[in-house]
């Protein structure tokens, strides 16, 4: 009898080990090894290739795009997020914490295509489930299959059988295939169903998209081998208790990793948000104190974004500090900075912030809306509605220039915003020359003091 075969894998990063050990060496992780069971046929597997694709070597001028025609999936975000359209035979993977949407949003794909004959393969849910939330999604789906399966040789068999223009896989932890013995969700079964629908997708250019989890620290459970072998991964984030996710590209071998698609989650699925400013940016009748409206850009477009600060004394000792949406280190150094600039004695004040609608934002240039907004709390004045800001705030004080100006105000100005407060450095390249909208131009903490509620100076 042939002995089996067992050997240790780091489960984050995929690296194979004879023995246990404390600290993986290839990704410095700390008690990551779990022994699995490889059979003999699986190491040789492991490595791409795909038997009957004859390639040889070509010029690269002879090489023809005819076959690169890109399919679009009926959905302008995701169209755009893939970089125009989905490529053939490529391999999309999906990441999302669990209970983000993320089977939601592939079994909208799957069902809402028109012209593709789509497979949505489920290892999570029987085929009635998927059939309610289908209703519940409202779409008739007449070109779509549902299969509840978790071994992926009879998957194949399905799909070569039933010839799909798109299958979903949901998700890539929960199927698994007889060639590996160690058990669904463990690295090597990844690694290897992902191989073979890797090699599905490429032999019969049907593109596939992969459902992955993702684990307490964010990153997307199993190997990093599975971010390697897909072509485009997306990641699915988003506040449970809000209603707005953000579906980031975060690997694009075929478009650009700046773009971000944005969606709201209603009771009958998700809904794409084309214009995010207008919901983003609430419209208060009256001005209220430490409000203020950030220019913003994520990936590759600009929208406006509340921030809310509250600024109280301190009942305690230590003050308390508190940011949602924004890195609170960031919030403390734009105190330090208010502290020494502005004279205000923040050290025995209690500060919350707070971004609207649960998204996170790691864009400087909203700091100036931050100080903003703190200030405004903070001397209780209010900044009027039609303001919004776009700079960043140096350590000592100095409001920086940012990338992207022009974009920005034209946002502005789209949304009905009368003045943008820019940093004054930022005036190369700027085009004002056709816009309503008026640009005030600050260099110093002190001078927006000024400007904005006529104190100091
Ligand atoms: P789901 O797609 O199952 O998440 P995942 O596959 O990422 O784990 O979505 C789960 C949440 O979405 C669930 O809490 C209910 C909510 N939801 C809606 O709000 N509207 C809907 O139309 C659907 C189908 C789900
Ligand atoms: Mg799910």
């Amino acid at each position: 009898m042939a002995k089996i075969k067992k050997a240790y894998f780091c489960q984050n990063c995929g690296f194979e080990s004879a023995k246990w050990l404390g600290k993986c060496p290839s990704c410095g992780e700390w008690n990551s090894f779990i022994e699995e069971v490889v059979s003999k046929s699986s190491s040789n597997t492991a490595v791409v290739g795909f038997d009957n694709v004859k390639a040889r070597p070509q010029k690269i001028d002879e090489i023809s795009l005819e076959e690169q025609q890109r399919v679009s999936l009926a959905s302008g975000e995701m169209d755009r997020l893939l970089g125009g359209g989905l490529v053939p035979g490529s391999m999309v993977l999906i990441g999302g914490e669990p209970g983000i949407g993320k089977s939601t949003l592939s079994l909208q794909i799957a069902l809402k295509q028109p012209l593709l004959k789509t497979l949505y393969v489920s290892g999570e849910e029987s085929a009635q489930q998927i059939k309610l939330r289908a209703d519940r999604l409202g779409s008739n789906g007449s070109n779509c299959y549902i299969l509840a399966e978790t071994l992926l040789e009879n998957i194949l068999v399905h799909a070569r059988e039933t010839a799909p223009q798109l299958i979903v896989i949901d998700s890539i932890q929960t199927i698994y295939t007889e060639r590996v013995e160690s058990s669904p969700g463990s690295v090597s079964q990844i690694r290897e169903c992902a191989v073979m629908l890797l090699r599905y997708a490429k032999e019969t250019g049907t593109p596939v998209f992969v459902i992955g989890h993702i684990t307490k620290d964010g990153g997307i459970a199993g190997p990093k081998v599975l971010e390697h072998i897909v072509d485009v991964v997306l990641q699915f984030e988003g506040d449970n208790n809000h209603i707005y996710r953000i579906l980031r590209a975060i690997k694009n071998r075929f478009g650009s990793t700046s773009e971000i698609g944005i969606f709201e989650m209603q009771g009958n699925g998700l809904r794409e948000v084309s214009n995010p400013s207008e919901i983003l940016v609430t419209h208060h009748d009256e001005a209220l104190s430490g409000v203020s409206v950030a220019a913003m850009i994520d990936g590759m477009r600009p929208f406006l974004i509340e921030i809310q600060a509250l600024v109280s004394t301190a009942a305690y000792g230590t003050p308390q500090r508190s940011a949602t949406g924004f890195d609170a280190r960031r919030m403390n150094m734009l105190l330090a900075v208010l502290e020494k600039r502005a004279g205000f004695r923040l050290a025995v004040k209690d500060v919350f912030l707070n971004i609207a609608g649960g998204i996170r934002v790691a864009d400087p240039a909203i700091d100036l809306a931050v100080v903003s907004a703190i200030l405004s709390s903070s001397l209780d004045m209010a900044i009027p509605t039609d303001y919004c800001f776009a700079a960043e705030v140096g350590l000592s004080g100095e409001i920086r220039p940012i990338n992207r100006i022009n974009q920005r105000i034209i946002e502005a100005e789209k949304l009905g915003f009368k003045r943008i407060f820019i940093s004054k450095y930022n005036q190369k390249g700027l085009e004002l020359n056709k816009r309503k909208i008026e640009a005030i131009m600050v260099g110093k903490i002190e001078e927006l003091m000024w400007k904005l509620f006529g104190k100091g100076k």
